[in-house]
């Protein structure tokens, strides 16, 4: 520990504030630097955190999402995040978050959770000895296996969640050719799309996708629909019903650890 804040006070000395975040939670107190991407980058201390704090914290729970790129509950399950709002009457209503809102809140836990994508879903595959390949028979057709490698190559090129995220957010929420939509959610969220559109066609895209095949096919129990949820490699009915209705809740309440976010001693 003794050499990490010796490491973040010299990159904070050398730090030149650029950004609009609060910086005098840096100058405060040093407990606070890794609470949050947000709070790490501001402080200038990103890679130390992600070096010496956020990987030694065994706790981190590990939420995997197995989804299809075209289907409705999936792209629903990924653009939203519901909020709970009491009527006049008592009853409880949901209402969507847009996302930005989304965006933050999946940034304030982003410190205690793993999130993982697993585009196949419902696909299935078969080897072709001819040309080398997997080829994959999606529910919703050939472009959402278009899709689900355009996923998987994304999430390759960009393994970090604050990169990939904010693109397979982008693909799940426009309508439209999954090529065209694919490339303007590119520009959006800084994805190369040339290296991208390279790597969907090509054996590391087939191979990826396949990788993403074998995991759907490990799931015990098997999933029987998507999207589907696992937290620790765990799914039951509760664990999903809970993620479906409030996923920051759920990442909140399943954590164990001391690194708290704001966001969950808010809950
Ligand atoms: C999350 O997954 C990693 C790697 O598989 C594992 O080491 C870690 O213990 C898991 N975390 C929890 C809370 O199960
Ligand atoms: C995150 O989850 C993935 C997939 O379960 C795993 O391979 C990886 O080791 C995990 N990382 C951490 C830091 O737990």
């Amino acid at each position: 520990m003794h050499l990490f804040f010796t490491l973040v006070f010299i990159s904070i000395v050398g730090h030149t504030a650029t950004n609009n975040v609060d910086n005098s939670i840096c100058i405060r107190s040093s407990s606070n630097w890794c609470q949050s991407y947000q709070t790490a980058k501001a402080c200038g201390v990103l890679d130390q955190c992600k070096n010496y704090v956020w990987n030694y914290d065994n706790d981190r729970i590990n939420f995997s999402l197995y989804y299809e790129t075209l289907c409705p509950d999936c792209r629903q399950f990924i653009q939203t995040r519901k909020i709970k709002i009491q009527n006049f009457d008592d009853s409880i209503r949901y209402d969507k978050l847009c996302f930005i809102e989304v965006w933050n809140s999946y940034q304030a836990v982003l410190s205690i959770v793993n999130i993982t994508f697993i585009p196949y879903g419902n696909a299935k595959e078969l080897f072709r000895p001819e040309t080398g390949l997997w080829q994959f028979y999606c529910q919703h057709g050939s472009s959402e296996c278009l899709g689900n490698v355009i996923h998987a190559c994304t999430i390759y090129f960009y393994p970090d969640i604050q990169q990939h995220l904010p693109f397979i957010y982008c693909t799940e929420s426009t309508e439209g050719d999954v090529q065209e939509v694919a490339e303007e959610c590119a520009k959006k969220s800084s994805v190369d799309i040339d290296k991208i559109n390279a790597c969907t066609h090509s054996k590391l895209g087939n191979g990826l996708e396949h990788t993403y095949a074998l995991m759907t096919e490990a799931l015990t129990p098997q999933h029987t629909f998507v999207p589907w949820v696992t937290i620790n490699g765990e799914h039951t009915a509760e664990i999903q019903q809970a993620a479906e209705t409030d996923l920051i809740g759920l990442i909140c309440k399943t954590y164990k650890g001391s690194n708290i976010p704001d966001e969950c001693k808010k809950r």
